[in-house]
């Protein structure tokens, strides 16, 4: 499985086909990051969220793990052309759920369109080597494709999952056939959801998940 293929064109898919609804996603719970320190962007891709994160977090430092080499590469470039202040940011070439941090306890995680690119038992072994990346009271914030509980709409996004999965399995040769939510394995980690916002009638979904602090 490798995202190089597609890095070069992911960022101009990405505005074409959404525009800037994945980008609402990314950025839905940016606020509740006031006061960390440390975030770590897992599947970070071609770094579109870090163009907000950085310029309204400026003491924030952020790790952004990424499997493939090109989508790093296209991150790093995109945010030197922007102009972001890239001395706060380390991108690291890794694969998860193998990639240990040199030094785990971050503040935050984020996963951004990543954890729905994992089948069942490779998602367990991801959110645990995440979980235990992050620090006792943790935030953890996730954007993930969703499956709306009835109607036209859970019809609607059926399809989009079923030509979305089978775009990436022809491009990036990605395992997983079908969505996975990942609330129970967060759950199991003593994450609890501390906020939902939905976007397209239930396509998609941002999540702000908090690790209450222990006494
Ligand atoms: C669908 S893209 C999402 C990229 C970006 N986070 C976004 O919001 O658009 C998934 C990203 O996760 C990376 N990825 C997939 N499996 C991975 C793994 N096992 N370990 C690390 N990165 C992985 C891919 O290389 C790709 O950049």
């Amino acid at each position: 499985m490798s995202f190089d293929r597609l890095a070069p064109h992911y960022g101009w898919m990405e505005r074409v086909l959404a525009g800037r609804l994945l980008q609402r996603c990314r950025t839905a719970w940016l606020g509740q990051l006031a006061g960390c320190e440390r975030l770590l962007v897992a599947g970070v891709g071609h770094g579109r969220f870090l163009h907000e994160l950085l310029p309204r977090h400026r003491a924030l430092r952020v790790v952004c793990v990424d499997a493939s080499r090109g989508m790093l590469r296209e991150a790093e470039k995109r945010a030197r052309r922007a102009r972001l202040d890239v001395s706060r940011v380390e991108f690291v070439h890794a694969r998860l759920p193998e990639w240990r941090p040199r030094s785990p306890a971050f503040d935050a995680i984020a996963t951004h369109f990543f954890l729905d690119c994992f089948a069942p038992p490779e998602l367990d072994a991801v959110v645990a080597r995440l979980a235990g990346a992050a620090a006792p009271a943790a935030m953890w914030l996730i954007s993930d494709f969703a499956v709306p509980p009835r109607g036209w709409a859970r019809q609607r996004a059926r399809a989009v999952h079923a030509l979305m999965y089978a775009f990436f399995r022809v491009v990036t040769r990605l395992p997983a056939r079908q969505l996975t939510p990942p609330d129970a394995r967060l759950a199991a980690h003593g994450f609890a959801l501390g906020g939902r916002r939905t976007f397209n009638h239930g396509l998609l979904q941002a999540d702000c998940w908090q690790r209450p602090a222990r006494a």
